[in-house]
């Protein structure tokens, strides 16, 4: 269950965005991607979550080969992401963004609830525990029957994690999950990151908090300008002079 990213090139026009990535994500880790505004973190994503096609390279998911794939066949594989801009749907409550999340992978039809009304409302039942529970290891079941888009920022971030993981994913991609919430907040973000991935999922995690970062990653890979510049557990990572140097030079610190 590894994903291997080998010798990935994105341009667009004349902006290399990633340029000769070559990444090993293991299964049942945390493995974090950090670098500077830029420096193709989100491109990464991207290719790998199949909204763009590489211009070179490849991404191998348990040996397959998935580049070139369209995004919902690499989902069906056991992918789920979250976005860096929020992609939930405004008018619906937070409950019903995780159970439409669920229902894409479901089997439920209509047919079904009509000629088996018994069975299929038990379904729901189910579903609906299940997202109230997907809810509660983000500690937002409180918030189940209000509307998305009416909670704090940090909250409808939650929830979007809270819709990845209703996919019952193998793999899921957090793009800046922390982004908007404060220091307490993300302390409880990385205990749920921990029971995610001690459930058995693999996490492919960019974020900017380093605090974050440095607590919970098995591995860390750090990109500069498209470029990846260094790769280790957290402790070598942040004490590689190469990374202190990227950041620095951006004036921003490990
Ligand atoms: N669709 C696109 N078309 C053109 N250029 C793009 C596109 N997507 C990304 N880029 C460029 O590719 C580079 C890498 O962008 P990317 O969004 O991957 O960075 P990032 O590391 O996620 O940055 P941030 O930390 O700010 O989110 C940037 O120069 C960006 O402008
Ligand atoms: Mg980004």
């Amino acid at each position: 269950m590894s994903l291997e990213i080998e010798n990935l090139v994105m341009r667009f026009g004349g902006v290399v965005a990633v340029n000769d990535v070559s990444l090993s994500i293991q299964p049942g880790k945390i493995h974090g991607l950090i670098g500077p505004n830029g420096s193709g973190k989100t491109t990464i994503f991207n290719v790998v979550s199949g909204y763009y096609k590489p211009t070179s390279g490849k991404v191998a998911f348990d040996g397959k080969v998935i580049s070139g794939l369209p995004a919902h066949q690499i989902t069906a594989l056991g992918f789920a992401r979250t976005f860096q801009n929020l992609r939930l749907f405004k008018t619906m409550t937070v409950l019903d963004n995780v159970l439409v999340a669920m229902g894409q992978h479901t089997q439920t039809s209509l047919w079904q609830a009509i000629l088996d009304p018994i069975s299929s409302g038990r379904e729901d039942k189910l579903l609906t525990e299940k997202a109230l529970n997907l809810l509660g290891l983000f500690g937002i079941a409180d918030f189940a029957r209000e509307r998305a888009t009416s909670l704090p920022y940090g909250h409808q971030r939650r929830v979007e994690m809270a819709r990845a993981l209703a996919t019952d994913p193998k793999i899921v991609l957090f793009d800046e999950p922390a982004a908007g919430l404060n220091e307490v907040e993300t302390e409880r973000l990385s205990e749920t990151l921990l029971k995610i991935r001690d459930s058995g999922i693999t996490i492919f995690l960019v974020e900017h908090d380093m605090k974050l970062i440095m607590g919970i990653c098995d591995t860390v890979s750090v990109l500069d300008y498209g470029k990846k510049i260094a790769e280790g557990d957290t402790t070598a990572v942040s004490r590689d002079p190469v990374v202190v140097e990227a950041y620095l030079g951006k004036e921003e610190t490990l």
